[in-house]
């Protein structure tokens, strides 16, 4: 038997180590942030790549995340920065917070864990609820074509190499991407190698995550069904033409605007 894997999210210290320099649509979100006119929801927040960023430019900034250890870390890193960020433990398929926001960011792919149409369209709604009047929705994902499927099926790779910020150590990530594509459903086995100065492995932390791949032609049912009345598809943070095999990034209005 399998002996089941953790997922990277259970370990918030871990995962932050993993992204210290990854600054990924960091720019893009801090602007729609700071331009929102109102309060700001990040829904899987994760460590606060994005919210501490916000919370630093001087937005009214919330965070979401399904994940405990990642908000631990998330909390341990702001009051190192003297800031205190309202949290709230909350899964994106279905969460109720009592207020109300200008925009909701969904940054760097999170939107992949939500893992059948039918949560996309509650995760949408859901979104869409906490809007305020005029609000939008801002997520990011990833527009799949031939050089994704394509790719070697359950061969692993090597995802790259990051220095660890604690130890100064690199850090490399493998992935073996298992694609099920009935179910539209990426299961990837990640296993996050610790190397020291010699080059040899000190350390070896397997994970799994489990992530959904959406067509470019099932966004509209998605959103429209959820209520929002306009979306912009865009083919990156630049707001260039989507394409295929590169991010995708979109902004949906919850009404139209006079
Ligand atoms: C790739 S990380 C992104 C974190 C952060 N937004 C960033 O840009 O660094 C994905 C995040 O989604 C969170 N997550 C996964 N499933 C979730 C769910 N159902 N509801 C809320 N958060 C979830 C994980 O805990 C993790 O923090």
């Amino acid at each position: 038997m399998e002996t089941p894997r953790p997922s990277p999210f259970d370990d918030g210290e871990l995962f932050d180590r993993m992204c210290a320099t990854l600054d990924y649509g960091v720019d893009f979100y801090v602007e729609v942030a700071k331009e929102a006119g109102g309060p700001v929801l990040e829904v899987a927040c994760g460590t606060g790549r994005v919210l501490l960023r916000c919370l630093e430019a001087g937005v009214d900034v919330e965070g979401l995340d399904l994940y405990p250890p990642m908000l631990e870390t998330l909390r341990r890193k702001a009051q190192a920065k003297g800031l205190h960020p309202r949290l709230h433990v909350g899964d994106m398929r279905e969460f109720a917070l009592p207020r109300r926001y200008a925009r909701i960011l969904i940054p760097f792919n999170s939107f992949v864990h939500c893992l059948t149409a039918e949560e996309q369209v509650r995760s949408l709604r859901c979104c869409h609820a906490h809007l305020l009047p005029g609000g939008a929705l801002v997520l990011d994902g990833f527009l799949p074509g031939p050089k994704y499927f394509a790719a070697a099926n359950g061969t692993r790779v090597l995802e790259g190499e990051v220095p660890d910020p604690r130890t100064g150590r690199l850090l490399r990530m493998y992935d073996t991407r298992i694609l099920d594509h009935e179910a539209q459903v990426q299961r990837s086995l990640m296993e996050l190698e610790e190397i020291d100065e010699g080059g040899a492995v000190v350390a070896v932390h397997p994970m799994e995550t489990l992530a959904r791949w959406t067509m470019r032609e099932e966004w509209d049912g998605l959103l429209g069904g959820s209520g929002f009345v306009r979306w912009e598809l865009f083919g990156g943070f630049d707001r260039s033409e989507p394409r295929e095999d590169e991010a995708l990034v979109i902004l949906a209005w919850k009404e139209e605007t006079p």
